[in-house]
């Protein structure tokens, strides 16, 4: 049986799983495929660099176009991240008929059309399990598994660092400072934490899996995006003793073809199943309007959990090699894009607000919701021995975007509220 070669640009942590994985299981891997695959060539930044893994080191390069241009080769594995450069690298071995896996959520997420559409004219294929939720399945699940059905709601933790910040302050009453500290000491957290704590790692996962989902072309900047460094240890005190949960939520939710997609701290009910994820794992919540709902959960980065979907995508090429299927199965968004205005976006608001404690306070911050039509679940006034002012605790029905951003420019301007401590999205 002729061996199906494999370059690999990148032999990092990830990378490092892939060799482990395609070596260790090799036995099982051939025979689900019909052929051994070989790894052929590596390209890496430093050849010189000692790594805890034995590769024979002429196999490896430093020059990624020796691996794009080896005519041997039949399927690029790209795991060395970056945008430009690395866009570049991949168009070029679709442009030579190779076929690609990756695990770059950033490239995907904003290059991913340009990148399938070349995949599609050449007849390649382009997997990419594990950019979104590492070693979850949930790429595939959406594509296959949800193909008879019609997605209604995806909710997602798909970021591990914020979610590990989360959960320790919400188990520990931490601050978010004390805790981001940790986990960048633990190496959980990058020294420039801005892009997962900012909530764009997220966003840039939430599009790719958007796209699947309504099947139709999210782009990163059709999703609202804020992230958890304005969240306090009392916003997660506060959540708690209502029954809420905090958490980096990304949702996206289609209604008759048109759709929102977010990204935000999110007040949770702890009772919903996504509620309980805490720590690094990640986890995908989907409703579909047949099935109702489903949740897939698990590891969201490390080396041998991003591995193994690497490896089961390269097993998927492999086999639509065989089958002479590769290019067929892209799904390609096919549905016109229709995103919702704020006015059909509808959920409920959790707010704090800093008060004079004086008589009449309430009816007028209340007249304030009624004049944009949103109605209140609950109210509460509570006394605080750190502030002489009140809190008041305000959660609304649902209400839409649209009529609670009105609401809270008209909240800015009145004099009795001190401060809007808080404002964030509720679910369940
Ligand atoms: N920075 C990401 C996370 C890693 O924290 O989940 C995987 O994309």
């Amino acid at each position: 049986m002729k061996p199906v070669k494999v370059g690999l640009l990148g032999l990092g942590t990830v990378g490092t799983g892939v060799v482990r994985i395609v070596e260790g299981n090799q036995e099982d891997l051939s025979s689900q495929v019909g052929s051994p695959i070989v790894i052929e060539r590596i390209a890496v930044k430093n050849t010189e660099k000692a790594r805890d893994i034995e590769v024979d080191a002429a196999i490896i390069t430093d020059d990624p176009w020796e691996v794009i241009r080896d005519p041997e080769i039949d399927v690029i594995v790209e795991v060395m991240g970056g945008i430009a450069g690395t866009k570049e690298y991949i168009l070029e071995a679709l442009e030579r008929g190779k076929h690609i896996v990756t695990a770059n959520k950033d490239l995907m997420a904003l290059h991913g059309s340009e990148i399938l559409a070349k995949a599609q004219e050449k007849q390649c294929d382009v997997f990419y399990e594990a950019s979104v939720a590492g070693g979850i399945p949930i790429i595939r699940t959406l594509i296959e598994g949800f193909s008879s059905d019609k997605i209604v709601k995806i909710m997602g933790i798909v970021n591990g660092t914020t979610n590990y910040i989360l959960s320790k302050m919400s188990q520990e009453g931490a601050s978010y400072l004390d805790v981001l500290k940790e986990a960048q000491e633990l190496g959980y957290a990058e020294s420039d934490p801005t892009s997962d704590v900012e909530g764009l790692d997220a966003a840039r996962k939430m599009a790719i899996l958007g796209t699947l989902g309504f099947r139709t072309n999210v782009e990163l900047s059709d999703v609202s995006v804020s992230g958890i460094s304005g969240v306090s240890k009392e916003d997660i005190a506060f959540a708690k003793r209502l029954g809420y949960e905090m958490k980096l939520l990304g949702i996206a939710e289609s209604h008759e073809d048109e759709f929102s997609i977010s990204v935000q701290p999110t007040m949770i009910r702890a009772s919903h199943p996504i509620a309980s994820v805490n720590g690094v794992y990640n986890a995908v919540y989907v409703y579909g309007q047949a099935v109702g709902e489903t949740m897939f959960y698990g590891a969201g980065a490390g080396a041998m959990p991003t591995a193994t979907s690497i490896v089961a995508d390269l097993v998927a090429v492999i086999k639509n090699l065989k089958l002479g299927v590769n290019g067929l199965k892209q799904i390609v968004p096919y549905k016109q894009k229709k995103l919702k205005s704020d006015e059909d976006i509808f959920y409920k608001n959790f707010l704090l607000l800093h008060v004079d404690d004086k008589a009449g306070v309430l009816a007028k911050i209340t007249q304030v919701f009624a004049e944009y039509d949103v109605s209140l679940d609950s109210v509460v006034q509570q006394a605080n021995s750190h502030n002489p002012d009140a809190e008041i605790i305000i959660v609304t029905h649902n209400a839409s975007k649209a009529s609670m951003n009105k609401v809270m420019r008209h909240l800015e301007q009145l004099k009795v509220i001190h401060r809007i401590k808080s404002h964030y999205r509720v679910e369940g």
